[in-house]
């Protein structure tokens, strides 16, 4: 192998995501060299230093940087002509973005509701087929590597807006602000308040909701009651789901692991690979402005 085909790729951040990027690169080594046709070697980890990357193309999973800036992160990438991939920022191991960006980039989304959290559907699983307490199965999803550094922002609903907030300011082509959207989490659901629902064939779940057919795109995230028979009433654990309905697809629903180390590393590694593979091209994604919404 000569030293051109490698590119150097620096590694910020070594927590649950990162160390699992760094083993599925070295597990999946041949598979990724023989798909972008260059060898990606990491030649650099830092943590909390993120002047090592000025200049370079970027993934991240860092949806809260996304969500609070994704039309100045858009506007550095194209006038750079580098690339910025947060595939694994929303959903996790689901492919989001690079549907709406891409296959749906014809469509005109009308609206999108999801359940876009795993440690909040993981515990109101759990307190609801085995009578965990929330604090029981909080701790849980944060053992599993689920929940963020800071749980707050799974519970009280802040995870779950970045992503919404980041498909539907990608969708709209306007920066959606956080300021601007009503979001609560499911702190105050009681496991009585999950029976009563049941009983009545309702299920509580966490659900992000993005609305793109006013003037101006706008954004919730709440506890809803869904009948038993609405299909995000079925998506258990840590699993995620997007469903969309646009113009002139139709429906759709994206579902799949929504959290931890695996599949948030499985995202970053294609994002990886389309970067390495169209390095050359000067390629840019997003592929479209964001507009700030100011
Ligand atoms: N803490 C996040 C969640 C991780 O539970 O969904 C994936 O973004």
């Amino acid at each position: 192998m000569s030293s051109s085909q490698l590119i150097r790729v620096g590694l910020l951040g070594f927590g649950t995501v990162g160390k699992a990027v760094h083993q599925s690169l070295e597990e999946n080594r041949d598979l990724i060299e023989a798909r972008c046709g260059r060898t990606p070697v990491i030649a650099q980890i830092a943590v909390n230093d993120l002047s090592k990357d000025r200049g370079a193309s970027v993934v991240t999973a860092n949806k809260e940087l996304v969500a609070k800036k994704l039309s100045r992160l858009t506007e550095l990438a194209m006038a750079r002509k580098a690339d910025l991939r947060f595939e694994a920022a929303v959903g996790a191991g689901i492919p989001i973005i690079q549907p709406l960006m891409h296959e749906l980039g014809g469509c005109r989304i009308k609206k999108m509701k999801g359940i876009l959290n795993g440690t909040t559907n993981h515990i109101l699983t759990e307190m609801r087929t085995r009578g965990v307490p929330f604090d029981e199965a909080l701790e849980e999803a944060q053992m599993l590597g689920y929940a963020e550094a800071d749980p707050t922002s799974d519970v009280d609903g802040f995870d779950a807006l970045y992503k919404i907030i980041i498909a539907a300011s990608l969708t709209s082509g306007t920066q959606i602000e956080l300021d601007a959207s009503p979001c609560s989490g499911i702190r105050d659901i009681s496991l009585a308040d999950i029976n009563h629902e049941e009983g009545l064939g309702r299920r509580l779940k966490l659900i992000a909701e993005a609305d793109l057919t006013g003037d101006a795109p706008s954004v919730t995230v709440g506890v809803q009651s869904l009948l038993h028979s609405h299909p995000l009433s079925q998506i258990e654990g840590t699993e995620n789901a997007l469903w969309i309905e646009a113009d002139p697809l139709g429906e759709v629903t994206l579902s799949g692991p929504g959290a931890g180390g695996g599949a948030t590393a499985s995202a970053v590694l294609g994002d990886l690979v389309e970067v390495v593979r169209t390095i050359d091209q000067g390629c840019v994604s997003p592929p479209w402005p964001i507009a700030p919404s100011f």
